[in-house]
């Protein structure tokens, strides 16, 4: 993706985005989906697209998959966020980062490198997600010490 900010060309690292919610959150979720668009960002839906009742390790394993197979990030979103955020951290490659503040957000890139953020769509109001998100987004890892620590949880849980 190239961008034209005060007077500079860049390019930016594309980075394939995913979001997935169950029936908890799909409000938020479509909400995000939108917002990432307005941030230039592209975002995979991958459901729930209806407030029916559905199950939520469904959805968040289809969007671990997604994320370690295609080396991107992924945003997961249900009623509280735990569900989501147990069920993704089964899967090497994934670590999923439950967050409800700002600081949860950054702290969650600088030290842990996290590549899946989660949501509780009943806890967090639409602002609240908006904030953490992009702070996640622009959050680099910091390595150093912390990847020492990272490296040691990197090869854990089932193989996709
Ligand atoms: C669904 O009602 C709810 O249990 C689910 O969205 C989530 O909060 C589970 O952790």
């Amino acid at each position: 993706m190239s961008l034209f900010r005060e007077g500079h060309f860049f390019f930016e690292k594309t980075m394939k985005l995913f979001i997935a919610t169950d029936h908890g959150a799909l409000e938020a979720k479509n909400h995000l989906v939108k917002f990432l668009n307005e941030l230039g960002h592209e975002v995979e839906d991958l459901g729930t697209h209806s407030t029916e009742s559905c199950h939520y390790p469904e959805y968040a394993s289809k969007l671990a998959r997604e994320v370690v197979q295609q080396e991107g990030r992924g945003v997961l979103l249900c009623g509280s966020g735990i569900g989501v955020s147990v069920v993704a951290n089964k899967y090497a490659g994934i670590t999923a980062a439950l967050c409800r503040s700002i600081d949860d957000a950054r702290l969650s890139r600088e030290h842990n490198n996290s590549n899946v953020i989660c949501f509780g769509g009943r806890v967090s109001s639409h602002k609240e997600m908006e904030a953490m998100l992009k702070i996640w987004l622009e959050t680099e890892f910091e390595g150093g010490r912390h990847e020492i620590r990272t490296n040691m949880f990197a090869e854990l849980g089932t193989k996709i």
